[in-house]
């Protein structure tokens, strides 16, 4: 198969094996040299698949990370550990997130789990595995300290400690959680943002010591306007929110941003769904730079392909 030197957004992206990429509101962990894309997969009994890059433009599949099968393992009293719903069904897997613990030298994932037929149950998920390649044990699910948790993603910070943040109180509020040392549970809700604003789709970066947190506003699978906030600390004081890109945010939401180390420097992409409401599964991808002004403010400009320069 020929190779790619860029993608071009809002095409279907193909794997190496000439698959549609199936990684919606996914997130991206480097290891070893190459990158580990994880996301949505609602084909068959998939939940979430992960795929392989050295130069983010030629994905090689490397397996389901999370189907209806997957093993699982008792963590904590009262955590539902169903992959199916009671009539054999396929439960809701969203906006998987996946770190590396370095004290457990486990993989982590987190993502928001519903029920399969609404969105009342609100819940975060958690699964493991010893490798970012293989297929995870699911641990179950919960309402963190009993609070709804819709989109949600991880953060994890220079010093190892890491957040969990999610869109609780029906979306109107987004909850900042520290996560316990093995990643596992939350420790502590250190933040309730934005609060009535009703943020989702929270993706959070940092460049020479600020942190950044964008997010979109919640109109389901329609785009609407990212905004973002900035911190000096993740659990110090966030600023008010501020538009970035168009009204429709180029007909995307927020997945992830992804920080490309170079020897110039460190770029970073805003990586974005471009949903399909009507056709879930011919949903879209979309990665833009973004670009800084001296004083730190984020620039997002649209670009018809992804070219990483790798
Ligand atoms: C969006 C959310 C997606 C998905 C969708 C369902 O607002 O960001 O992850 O849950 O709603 O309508």
């Amino acid at each position: 198969m020929k190779k790619n030197t860029e993608l071009i957004n809002g095409n279907v992206w193909y794997d190496t094996d000439g698959n549609v990429l199936h990684a919606h509101g996914g997130h991206m962990l480097f290891w070893q040299g190459e990158w580990y894309w994880y996301g949505e997969n609602r084909t068959e009994n998939r939940y979430v698949s992960v795929y392989r890059s050295g130069d983010l433009v030629n994905w090689t599949f490397c397996r389901h990370a999370l189907t209806t099968d997957s093993p699982t393992a008792e963590y904590r009293v009262k955590t539902d550990r169903k992959l199916r719903t009671a009539d054999g069904g396929k439960i809701n897997v969203e906006r998987p997130k996946v770190i590396y613990n370095e004290k457990t030298k486990q993989f982590v994932m987190w993502m928001h789990v519903e029920n399969g037929k609404d969105y009342h149950d609100a819940a975060c998920a958690v699964a493991v595995c010893d490798r970012p390649d293989g297929e995870f044990t699911y641990l179950g699910c919960f309402n963190p300290f009993g609070y709804m948790s819709r989109d949600c993603t991880l953060f994890q910070d220079g010093d190892g400690t890491a957040y969990f943040i999610s869109a609780s109180r029906d979306n109107a509020d987004l909850h900042v959680y520290r996560l316990t040392e093995d990643y596992l549970s939350v420790e502590c809700l250190v933040h309730k943002l934005w609060q009535g604003e009703y943020r989702e789709a929270p993706a959070v970066m940092e460049r020479n010591g600020k942190y950044y947190m964008f997010s979109s506003y919640c109109t389901g699978w329609a785009p609407n306007q990212c905004r973002y906030a900035t911190a000096d600390a993740v659990e110090g004081r966030w600023s008010m929110l501020a538009d970035i890109g168009d009204a429709v945010t180029y007909r995307t939401q927020p997945a992830f941003i992804l920080p490309v180390k170079k020897e110039t420097g460190i770029d970073y992409y805003y990586v974005s769904d471009r949903w399909n409401g009507k056709d879930y599964n011919d949903s879209r991808y979309v990665i833009l730079p973004l670009s800084f002004t001296p004083d730190g403010r984020p620039v997002m400009e649209y670009r018809d392909e992804f070219c990483p320069g790798l």
